[in-house]
């Protein structure tokens, strides 16, 4: 099969990783891809924006299978016109990305299927919002109603933060568009899972495994919130039963209620859920592949990628009895660079790389790097993941910190307490 995955971080670094393990696989592009990706697939630097030249490549060079990793492209229809033009694609259409889009959309389809979701109220102007949030209990979330890379959710503690979120929104267009609209929902306390299920395309949902992110950039959970700064697979709480059972409750409803309204969903359907003392609810779905969480969970698979991704294009993920993983764990910890999420320098030499003593349970994946002159910079603001699977998370860690400690980067930050709530300090 010819294989061509869209984007250009760490999660694609490990598709393109997990998809080129395959038997199957002859050709592998990525677009635009990276110097680090170079090194396991073609990169064509594109426009991935410029869909007609997406599609134009993939005639000419025989695709199989488009993989899309980001949420942007999903979200401006990609899929269709790749699928319109017979090409198979992992990967939700334009309506199916409506559920990571608009949160709006989300929470109405939850209040529709009686789906535990934190109660909410939605806004489209600064007077209305306003008026709700002085008769509220606090603390209170706040969340642009669309994209807004992470960056649109605001915990209030109090009314004067609530007005401070809703000026961001409404008054000085922090989130553009995405702002216009606000959803305002009651705050939940939990721990919080990522549940990770692929669907085809005749809406078959198969559970994959479950993930913990750690969002915030400092240790404790502190600090402001980031794309994610490490994270582990499965969760040690959440059997396969108890993942199960959360599929059937998030996730089969949701798919089935789409395909009655004529949207047939397919490809990753990424649960955020939060177990409360009350029970498991939901709070956002995402349309595919966590980041970085990705970086965890495909050194851990055994079972074939690619077969996975193609079978969900095609509609047999019914076919596939059962996931095999290499080992019981794994975790991934993100290196970024000082600043981020803020501002934060670029072009950083970063040695040692190619040096680094990696075991087969290792992987350094290349989120933000670029070559210059034979040697590594780094290039945005979470730079490297570096992963490990095994048999205990305590290991896991001590084994990617070490080799943390062979790469030779003064601008990098990492945090060493991923995986806190289940190892014992
Ligand atoms: P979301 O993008 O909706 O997942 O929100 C990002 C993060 O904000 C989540 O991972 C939670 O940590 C936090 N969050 C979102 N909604 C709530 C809520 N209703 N109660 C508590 N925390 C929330
Ligand atoms: N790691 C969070 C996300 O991919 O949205």
């Amino acid at each position: 099969m010819n294989v061509l995955v869209i984007g250009n971080g760490g999660r694609e670094h490990a598709l393109c990783y997990g998809i080129k393990q395959s038997p199957n696989c002859s050709n592998l592009y990525c677009m635009p891809g990276s110097d680090s990706i170079s090194e396991i697939a073609s990169s064509i630097i594109t426009d991935v924006d410029d869909h007609d030249a997406i599609l134009q490549f993939c005639l000419e060079n025989k695709i199989d299978l488009v993989v899309i990793g980001p949420e942007l492209p999903l979200t401006q229809g990609l899929s269709n016109l790749l699928m319109n033009n017979a090409i198979l694609v992992f990967g939700p259409d334009q309506m199916g990305a409506e559920l990571e889009k608009s949160k709006k959309f989300t929470k109405d389809i939850c209040k529709k299927l009686h789906i535990a979701t934190a109660a909410y109220d939605v806004f489209d102007n600064y007077d209305d919002a306003f008026i709700f949030c002085q008769n509220q209990s606090y603390p209170l979330v706040i969340k642009a109603d669309g994209l807004a890379a992470g960056k649109g959710v605001i915990i209030c503690q109090t009314m004067e933060d609530a007005k401070d979120a809703l000026i961001k929104c409404f008054k000085d267009n922090s989130f553009g568009d995405a702002g216009s609209v606000v959803v305002i929902e009651e705050f939940l306390v939990g721990e919080e899972v990522s549940l990770f299920s692929l669907v085809d395309k005749n809406g078959f949902v198969l559970p994959l495994t479950t993930a913990q992110d750690h969002k915030k950039i400092l240790e404790g959970e502190k600090g402001l919130n980031t794309g994610g700064m490490g994270a582990y697979t499965p969760v040690p709480s959440i059997s396969s039963n108890k993942m199960n059972e959360l599929s059937k409750t998030f996730v089969e409803p949701i798919v089935q209620h789409l395909a009655e309204q004529g949207i047939k969903y397919q490809g990753m359907f990424y649960a955020g859920l939060i177990l409360t003392d009350k029970g498991p609810n939901l709070l956002e779905i995402n349309v595919r592949f966590g980041d970085p969480e990705t970086q965890a969970i495909i050194p851990l698979l055994e079972t074939d990628l690619l077969e996975l991704l193609h079978a969900s294009a095609i509609g047999t993920l019914n076919e596939i009895k059962k996931i095999k993983w290499k080992n019981d764990y794994a975790m991934t910890v993100v290196m970024a660079a000082h600043g981020y999420p803020e501002d934060y320098k670029k072009l950083t030499p970063i040695n040692n790389l190619e040096n680094l003593t990696l075991t087969t349970d290792d992987y350094l994946f290349h989120a933000g790097t670029m070559l210059k002159e034979n040697k590594w910079l780094s290039n945005g603001g979470r730079v490297l993941n570096i992963s490990n699977t095994g048999k205990d998370l305590k290991t896991i860690r001590e084994t990617i910190h070490n080799i943390i400690n062979q790469i030779n980067w003064d601008e990098g930050y990492y945090r060493k307490d991923i995986g806190w709530r289940y190892i014992d300090e």
